[in-house]
C-alpha cells in the first residue's frame, strides 16, 4: 500500500523546490498517486520551518511527521534535511533505525513478529513464515487492502512468553504457526481490537 499526497508547501507560487511540481508527489516506490492531504503537508511544512537550522530537533520533527502522516515519505525527509541543516543520510539513517518511524504507510493493524534469540530458538521463524503466507506479503510490507502491516523486531520485552508477536497493542505469547490464522481471523472479524491471548 503506497500513497502519495498533494503538496502545497509554503513555496513561491505553490511550487515545491524539492518536488518540482506543485500539488503532487510520488510515493517512495515512485508511483504517482494523489490524495487530499494538502492541509497536513502545510502543517508539516510549518513545523519543519519552525525548526530551521536546529539539527538537534531532528527526532522531534520526525516524530511529528510520523504522527501526522503515519509515515515519513522520502520527499519530506529531503525537506527536513535541507531545512534543519543535516545530511539526508543522517535523516534516512534515523528513520530506518528506529521502529517508531516508517517510510511507508502502515496498515490498520501492525503485526510485529519477534525474531530475537529467545523467540528464534522457540520457533519464531516458522511463525513468521506462516504470517507471510497467510497475509500474502513479506516482512516490511503492507497488504493491498491496507489492513495489515508485518514487521520483524529483535525483542518485544516478553522473552518469557517466546515466541511472541504483537498485533497493535496486543501481545500474543507462546505462538505457533497454527495460531496465526486464528488470530488474523479474529482481527478481521472484530475489525479492531482482539482479546489478549498472551500465554495461551
Ligand atoms: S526475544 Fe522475543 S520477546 Fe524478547
Amino acid at each position: 500500500m503506497e500513497k502519495a499526497h498533494k503538496l502545497e508547501m509554503n513555496s513561491p507560487g505553490g511550487r515545491d523546490p524539492v518536488l518540482g511540481r506543485a500539488g503532487e508527489h510520488a510515493g517512495s516506490e515512485g508511483k504517482d498517486h494523489k490524495c487530499d492531504c494538502a492541509e497536513a503537508y502545510r502543517e508539516i511544512d510549518r513545523v519543519i520551518q519552525a525548526h530551521k537550522g536546529e539539527k538537534d530537533s531532528l527526532i522531534e520533527v520526525l516524530h511529528y511527521v510520523q504522527e501526522r502522516l503515519g509515515y515519513i515519505p522520502k520527499d519530506v525527509q529531503v525537506r527536513i534535511a535541507q531545512t534543519l541543516g543535516v545530511s539526508l543520510t543522517e535523516v534516512y539513517g534515523v528513520v530506518s533505525f528506529y521502529n517508531a518511524f516508517s517510510e511507508k504507510p502502515k496498515g490498520k493493524h501492525v503485526i510485529s513478529c519477534c525474531q530475537g534469540t529467545a523467540c528464534y530458538v522457540r520457533g519464531a521463524p516458522d511463525v513468521l513464515a506462516r504470517l507471510e503466507k497467510e497475509l500474502g506479503i513479506k516482512a516490511g510490507d503492507t497488504t493491498e487492502d491496507g489492513l495489515f502491516s508485518l514487521e520483524v523486531v529483535r525483542c518485544l520485552g516478553a522473552c518469557g512468553l517466546a515466541p511472541v508477536i504483537t498485533v497493535g497493542a496486543e501481545t500474543h505469547g507462546r505462538m505457533t504457526p497454527d495460531k496465526v490464522p486464528v488470530i488474523l481471523e479474529k482481527v478481521k472479524r472484530g475489525g479492531g481490537e482482539i482479546e489478549k491471548v498472551a500465554g495461551s
